[in-house]
């Protein structure tokens, strides 16, 4: 699929990653719907690039449907759904709030699944179509301190694989992206800086090319930078001397015999 006049919605394009994947699909003449959380931010981008803002937070189902009528009501289609935004959270499982919780899972996996539910109806009946998502590494080989953002991400790309086999032959293409580490807000937004020298983060503009690239040539998968390809492999050839290794030079957090932060369900 090509890109000119085609139209892109990037979910988390206010900034990072999906700033730069909205700023290449326009550079490719696309019409893009420039989703972000935050109004300066998002509208910002959206004046940049000539695009067009939609503001929502992924974690409001009143958001969710919004954004879906808001985005059809612009163009009167979607050709391209990226599911790029998330949000991260770092630390032991015993130090997150169950609201922290709830959010990386309602951001990073059901605000996706929901988003590609509602829009993947028309694509098929269109004939043609893509939708791609920005999974993570995480998903693929479990990180400590990310148990809850590992698992959603693992969860995208179960539902992209599954997606990708129930949409075969009907001309909607499904793709991932795994990055790895790459230089954007993301860790402070979650709370904790990344300061480990490897691997060395890549920049926004990389995983954006990986996302367009999986789109134009239909591809089902890209990893960014490619050789991380290797650390799921080794984990499944030798999972004993994986874990090992991943426990002995892997991130040292551990869980806490008690909570050490609680909120309350309702919060
Ligand atoms: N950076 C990395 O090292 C890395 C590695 C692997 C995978 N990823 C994945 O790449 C994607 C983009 O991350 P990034 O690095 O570009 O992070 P980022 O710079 O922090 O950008 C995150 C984007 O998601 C949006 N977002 C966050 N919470 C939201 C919510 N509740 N509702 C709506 N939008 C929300 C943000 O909107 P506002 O700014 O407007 O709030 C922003 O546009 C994420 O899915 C992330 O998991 C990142």
């Amino acid at each position: 699929m090509q890109l000119r006049d085609r139209v892109v919605l990037v979910t988390g394009a206010s900034t990072g990653i999906g700033r730069a994947i909205a700023s290449q699909s326009a550079a490719r003449g696309a019409h893009v719907l420039v989703h972000g959380r935050d109004h300066n931010r998002t509208h910002r981008v959206a004046a940049e690039i000539g695009g067009f803002p939609l503001v929502g937070d992924l974690s409001r189902s009143e958001d969710l449907t919004r954004l879906r009528t808001a985005a059809l009501d612009r163009f009167g289609r979607v050709d391209v759904l990226v599911n790029n935004a998330g949000v991260g959270w770092a630390g032991p499982l015993t130090s997150m709030t169950p609201a922290q919780l709830r959010q990386v899972i309602e951001v990073d996996l059901l605000a996706a699944l929901e988003l590609s539910r509602a829009l993947l109806p028309a694509m098929v009946a269109r004939g043609e179509g893509a939708i791609c998502f920005v999974s993570s590494i995480a998903g693929r080989t479990g990180v400590a301190g990310e148990a809850v953002y590992s698992a959603a991400k693992a969860g995208i790309d179960m539902f992209a694989e599954s997606l990708r086999a129930e949409t075969t032959g009907t001309g909607v293409h499904v793709g991932v992206v795994v990055p790895g580490v790459v230089r954007t807000g993301f860790f402070d937004t979650r709370g904790r800086p990344y300061t480990r020298s490897r691997p060395r983060p890549v920049p926004p503009d990389d995983v954006a090319a990986a996302v367009l690239r999986t789109v134009t040539t239909g591809r089902a998968e890209a990893w960014v930078p490619g050789w991380l390809r290797i650390a799921p492999a080794v984990r499944a050839l030798a999972p004993g001397p994986y874990r090992w290794l991943s426990t002995r030079f892997g991130e040292q957090v551990r869980v806490e015999p008690e909570p050490t932060s609680t909120d309350s369900d309702a919060s």
